[in-house]
């Protein structure tokens, strides 16, 4: 069959090389792609936010399944437009999708369905939300309710940080994401993920990862898209996964179905582990980027076959395997993000750290006139290693990003930190 992915970062150049190696999959399409997602497909310039102008590319050339990256398309509809021109899709419809695109619609969902999660109100207007601050206290966690490419959240240690941050909302930092505000208890914990995927009915586990979304050594700094993670997650123990599986994942696609929408494609838990168990931080509605560059290597059975069975609701027979090794990716970005950084600087030594057994997953690359790589993003290289523990992957990963040369480029230098100083002990 046909296929078309949806996405240019380092998380779909991951799904493009899991894609590619099904028997199932004969030509791979992928929009708009990246220079690495180019040795695998076919890229094509299709604005992924033009529903028509993707449904009819599938029509023209024939599509059997799209698979979608991120979230924006999703929350867009393109599964709804899809669907109704009768194109199988991987991902939820565009109400499903609210659980990443509203806090205020997954918050009252947790509320209706008793799923764990902080304390909340939600507010459309600034007075009463300061007000409540006031009487709340601090800390305190204040949400834009929309998307806001991660920068919507401030956990606020004082009362006035709070009432800022609402201000700022209620002015339009944030857009249209901004008219409603949710106002959350802090919880206190480690934070890890856990990423399901689904069929409308069941849900089958396919990983856990910790991401680092700090740009700074020991998590300092401001906070990225996320610059490097692990998986599995030795934190989530077997009797964890069980207890977020049952109290979280399972109540929310029971709710899902309930509201008539059943929630099919990936359900991205993010959790915090508090002293009273697993809490809901937020969903996401998709792979996690740079998650997806640990937990595709690790996948040893055809994707393919797992995501038709997810679009079509037969996951029940369905099994995954999975390979017994952990996985360690580290992210490379240009020098200066996440603020403003220079494009077009040439990147060498791709070829050796594949030498060494790495994974290079491209992100924000393109090639210049002279065929040679170039950073064209802030994120661009995830270079992933596998190791019998995470401080083997970790040792490996760091020793392949050593082979690359990029004069504009950067990474974090203790990815796995948690999981090693775990390991040591
Ligand atoms: P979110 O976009 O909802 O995942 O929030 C972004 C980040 O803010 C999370 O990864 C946490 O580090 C932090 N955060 C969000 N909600 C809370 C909360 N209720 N208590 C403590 N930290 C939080
Ligand atoms: N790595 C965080 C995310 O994908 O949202």
């Amino acid at each position: 069959m046909d296929i078309l992915l949806i996405g240019s970062g380092g998380r779909e150049h991951a799904l493009a090389w899991k894609l590619a190696q099904s028997p199932k999959c004969e030509q791979l399409y992928c929009a708009p792609g990246n220079a690495g997602m180019a040795e695998l497909a076919e890229c094509v310039a299709l604005d992924i936010l033009d529903n028509d102008a993707i449904v009819a590319f599938c029509q023209e050339k024939g599509i059997s399944l799209v698979v979608v990256g991120p979230e924006q398309p999703l929350v867009n509809g393109l599964v709804d437009a899809l669907s109704a021109a009768g194109i199988d899709a991987f991902g939820p419809d565009a109400y499903a999708a609210q659980l990443e695109g509203s806090k205020q619609f997954t918050k009252d969902l947790c509320a209706e369905f008793a799923i764990p999660t902080a304390g909340y109100q939600w507010f459309n207007n600034a007075p009463k939300a300061k007000m409540y601050v006031r009487q709340h206290g601090a800390p305190v966690v204040v949400k834009a309710d929309g998307l806001a490419a991660g920068k919507g959240v401030v956990v606020a240690t004082t009362v006035e940080e709070a009432c800022d941050a609402i201000d700022n909302c209620f002015e339009g930092a944030f857009g249209e994401a901004g008219a409603r505000v949710v106002v959350e208890d802090y919880l206190e914990g480690e934070e890890a993920s856990l990423f399901a995927i689904c069929d409308g009915q069941t849900a089958m586990l396919i990983g856990t990862a910790q991401d680092h979304k700090r740009v700074g050594d020991a998590d300092t700094g401001p906070n990225t898209g996320g610059m490097g993670a692990y998986s599995p997650a030795p934190i989530l123990t077997q009797k964890l996964i069980d207890e977020v599986m049952q109290d979280i994942i399972v109540p929310t696609l029971a709710g899902m179905h309930a509201r008539g929408h059943p929630f099919k494609g990936i359900l991205y838990a993010g959790l915090m582990l508090t002293r009273e168990g697993p809490q809901l931080i937020e969903y996401n509605v998709r792979f996690g980027d740079p998650e997806c560059q640990v937990i595709m290597p690790r996948l040893k059975s055809d994707l393919v076959e797992l995501l038709l069975a997810a679009s079509q609701g037969s996951l029940l027979e369905v099994d995954a395997e999975w390979d017994e090794r952990s996985a360690l990716t580290v992210v490379m970005a240009s020098k200066g993000y996440p603020g403003a950084y220079k494009k077009g600087h040439v990147i060498k030594g791709v070829e050796s750290a594949e030498e060494m057994g790495a994974l290079v997953f491209h992100a924000g690359t393109s090639l210049n006139a002279d065929g040679e790589l170039i950073a064209t993003g802030g994120r661009v290289l995830n270079v992933t290693a596998y190791g019998r523990s995470i401080t083997n992957a970790q040792a490996a990963a760091y020793e392949a990003v050593g082979q690359i040369k990029w004069d504009g480029g950067f990474c974090r230098r203790d990815i796995g930190w948690r999981a090693v100083e775990r390991e040591t002990e």
